[in-house]
Parts: C-alpha cells; sequence; structure tokens
C-alpha cells in the first residue's frame, strides 16, 4: 500500500498527515482542560438543586421561593459544542484505498491505541465551500447507527481546510474483496446470516430516512467475527427531503447495482432502488461474482430483461411512462430465467431473490417484509456469526496464508 496520494490524483495537495511522524506540527490541539472549581462552585453545578446547608434561612412565616421553577431541571452545562480534534491525534499505519469521494487510511489513535480507519474527504478541487455530499454522508452515518453500518467515531481536521477526515472503526475486509480472495462461496447458513444483517442494516436507514443509494459490496465491510457492516454513505441522502426542480439525481448507484427505473431514467424514486441492490448483492453471494457485469447502461438493459423476461403490463405497469422507456424497443415475451441461472437455490430463497429483483418498484419488496421471509427459517438455519472463519485482512497488510 502506497503511502503517497497514487497518480490518478495529481492535483491533491500532500497532507502533512501523509508526512513521517516527526514532521509533525508541534502544536497539537487538545480538549481544553477544566480549571480546578473551588468545592463550593463545584458542588452548585452538579446538584440539581440546592444544596440543603446553603438554603437561606428565612423567618419562619416566610416560605422558600426557589429562584427558578421547579418543573424544568435547572441548566447546569451548555451542550458540548467543542472544536474538532486534529489527525495528529492518530498515528497513521497504512493506505487501505482510494475510492472516487475519499482516501481511506488505517491509523491507531495516540490515546487510546484503538485501531481506525480515516477517509480523507476530497475537498481540494472544491470552490463553493464544504460539498454537500460529505455532509450528507457525516449527517447519514451518524444518524444511521446501527450494529450493521460502520461505527463513526468522530471527524478530525488537518492543516488546511481542505483536510478533513471521518474517523470511523476499522473493519478487515469488504466483502468483494473477501469474494475474490475465497476459493469457494459462502455457504448457504452463511448467506442466511449475511443478508439478515445486511437487510436489518438497510431497515434502519430507511426507517431513519435515510436512502444509501450505493449499496455495492466493495460498500459492505466484514469483521473477522462474522458482522457485516454497511459503509460509505457518500451518495446518501434524506428521502423525506424536498426534491429540487429536476427531481432527484440519475448519477447514483453503481452500474451493475443501478435499479432499472434510474436506468429507465425516474427522477422520482425511493427505498426501493436500494432493495434492487441487496437483490444484486444476494446474487453475488450465491455466484460468487457480480450478477450484472456489463459495461454500459443499455448492456445492462438488456442483461436484465433476459434474466428476468420483458417487462410486461402485469409485471411493470408504469413502465411506459418512464423517460427512456419509448427510446428501447421490447424484445418479444420471454421467461424469466432465475431457476436455470440459480440451480442450487431452495424455491424459498428464489422467490426472495425474485421479490428484491422485481421490475415494479411498487412490488418490490421492502428491508422489513425481507426480514420475515421463510427463507431464513427454513434448514439451513443462519449460522451465528461467530461461527464463522476468519481471514487475512489485505487491508490491515495480512497475506493470504494458511487459513484456507
Ligand atoms: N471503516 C473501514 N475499515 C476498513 N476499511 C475501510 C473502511 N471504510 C472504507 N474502507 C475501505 O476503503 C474502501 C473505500 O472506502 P469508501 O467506499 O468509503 O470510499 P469511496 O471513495 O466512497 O469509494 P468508492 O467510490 O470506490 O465506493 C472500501 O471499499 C474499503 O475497502
Ligand atoms: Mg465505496
Amino acid at each position: 500500500m502506497s503511502s503517497e496520494p497514487g497518480p490518478s490524483t495529481p492535483s491533491r495537495k500532500r497532507s502533512k498527515w501523509d508526512e513521517d511522524e516527526d514532521d509533525r506540527p508541534s502544536y497539537v490541539p487538545q480538549p481544553k482542560r477544566r480549571v480546578k472549581a473551588k468545592a463550593s462552585s463545584m458542588k452548585s453545578a452538579d446538584d440539581p438543586g440546592p444544596p440543603q446547608s446553603r438554603t437561606p434561612s428565612y423567618p419562619p412565616s416566610t416560605v422558600y421561593k426557589p429562584p427558578y421553577s421547579i418543573y424544568v431541571p435547572p441548566r447546569t452545562r451548555h451542550p458540548p459544542i467543542c472544536p474538532s480534534r486534529s489527525v495528529y491525534c492518530y498515528e497513521r499505519l497504512n493506505q487501505i484505498e482510494e475510492g472516487s469521494y475519499g482516501v481511506v487510511f488505517r491509523a491507531r489513535d495516540k490515546q487510546t491505541g484503538d485501531i481506525v480507519a480515516l477517509k480523507k474527504l476530497k475537498l481540494d478541487e472544491e470552490k463553493n465551500g464544504f460539498p454537500i455530499t460529505a455532509l450528507r454522508e457525516i449527517y447519514a452515518l451518524m444518524s444511521c447507527r446501527h450494529e450493521n453500518v460502520v461505527g463513526v467515531r468522530e471527524v478530525v481536521v488537518g492543516d488546511t481546510l481542505t483536510q478533513v477526515f471521518v474517523v470511523m472503526d476499522f473493519i478487515e475486509h469488504d466483502l468483494k474483496s473477501l469474494l475474490n480472495m475465497m476459493p469457494s462461496p459462502f455457504l448457504q447458513s452463511e448467506i442466511k446470516t449475511l443478508m439478515l444483517q445486511l437487510l436489518s442494516a438497510v431497515n434502519h436507514c430507511h426507517q431513519n430516512w435515510i436512502l444509501h443509494r450505493d449499496l455495492k459490496t466493495s460498500n459492505l465491510l466484514m469483521n473477522n467475527r462474522g458482522t457485516i457492516k454497511v459503509a460509505d454513505f457518500g451518495l446518501a441522502r434524506r428521502y423525506g427531503d424536498p426534491v429540487g426542480v429536476g427531481g432527484m439525481t440519475q448519477l447514483v448507484v453503481t452500474l451493475w447495482y443501478r435499479a432499472p427505473e434510474i436506468l429507465l431514467g425516474a427522477t422520482t424514486y425511493s427505498t426501493a432502488i436500494d432493495m434492487w441492490s441487496v437483490g444484486c448483492i444476494f446474487a453475488e453471494l450465491l455466484l460468487k461474482e457480480p450478477l450484472f457485469q456489463a459495461q454500459g447502461e443499455l448492456e445492462l438493459i438488456a442483461m436484465i430483461f433476459k434474466l428476468l423476461g420483458p417487462p410486461t403490463k402485469n409485471s411493470w405497469p408504469d413502465y411506459s411512462t418512464l423517460p427512456l422507456a419509448k427510446t428501447l424497443t421490447l424484445p418479444s415475451p420471454q421467461p424469466h430465467q432465475f431457476r436455470s441461472k440459480f440451480q442450487y437455490i431452495t424455491s424459498a430463497g428464489l422467490d426472495l431473490l425474485m421479490s428484491l429483483l422485481t421490475y415494479d418498484p411498487e412490488q418490490r419488496i421492502s428491508a422489513a417484509e425481507a426480514l420475515e421471509h421463510p427463507y431464513f427459517t427454513e434448514s439451513p438455519l443462519p449460522k451465528h456469526p461467530d461461527l464463522f472463519s476468519s481471514f487475512p485482512s489485505a487491508a490491515a497488510g495480512e497475506k493470504y496464508g494458511i487459513l484456507f
């Protein structure tokens, strides 16, 4: 792993954090130390009410009236607004990967020794202030805390305004690299566990009005204890927000995982786009390779038509109203080819897959419904995460060893 930004991003200014430890500036902002308060003032700050000893003594006829409402607790502290810590609180270990929205490093918290992942947001080319995509990413990660969503710890800053890092728990693998590395696919019992975790995270995001909009195996992290963490909320947005002129952007979701309604130009879409991606991920877990490896949008549409059979009035009543539908000539009706493509899955499994890979977003299964699907309660049952094998972590620089 390179310690310097690669040739693909020549314009990125070199971060001091990328340099040797010795180069770090002598000033490292530290949380302000509290001035030791005198015993009496500390007492009054922590106590909810006036201590007995400080109650003034009144003549017996006077009723004591506290100087605050008895129904509202006294305000003793201001909200904890404090400046972001410095990236120099972390020791850089190695670069994990450079994606389209940021470079990800593995690092150690100098105070606690915890190993973390730092995603340096790409802000260099920004002329209009802090980019909305970065704000959305931080907002979505913070509002979707869940066992199966990567944990965000804090946002730290470097020496310049273009150096903003999101600090996350370090997770050993991403599912794409893991699938490439594994000699054989996951077992059915393992796929059920992974799917339940993924669906549970997606359901949580949707319940919190967040669309992920970029679900794919490289954005699913997996630790060595059999737990999946959904990551990369760089394209996420709140779907309750008013949609501007022109609707929501179609430039979402990596091509292979993109729902047919987006391919056909829909400008209003919802949680169902994430569910299509979940269907593609389910298929990828079964096949150990991506389902629709198309070079472009037209090829992808052709591949979808081939697997599902072309859309009909029944399977997708709104098809003809989509902006790009008129530009396509539908092939002659054919039955779907799910069974021949997925020969070893049970009927229940196939039913779940088809419910996810459904043309009509209105009829596509939701995350909450999918969690209740009979596939998860039939034999073999989901495997306990503790029973998953552990693998060498490429992100931590570990080599493919004797584990396989
Ligand atoms: N918390 C983490 N722990 C370990 N590795 C991580 C973590 N977060 C991200 N990574 C690694 O870094 C890669 C890129 O991260 P991420 O997807 O967040 O960035 P991105 O720039 O949005 O990427 P892309 O556009 O390629 O999807 C991931 O695929 C994963 O391999
Ligand atoms: Mg990514």
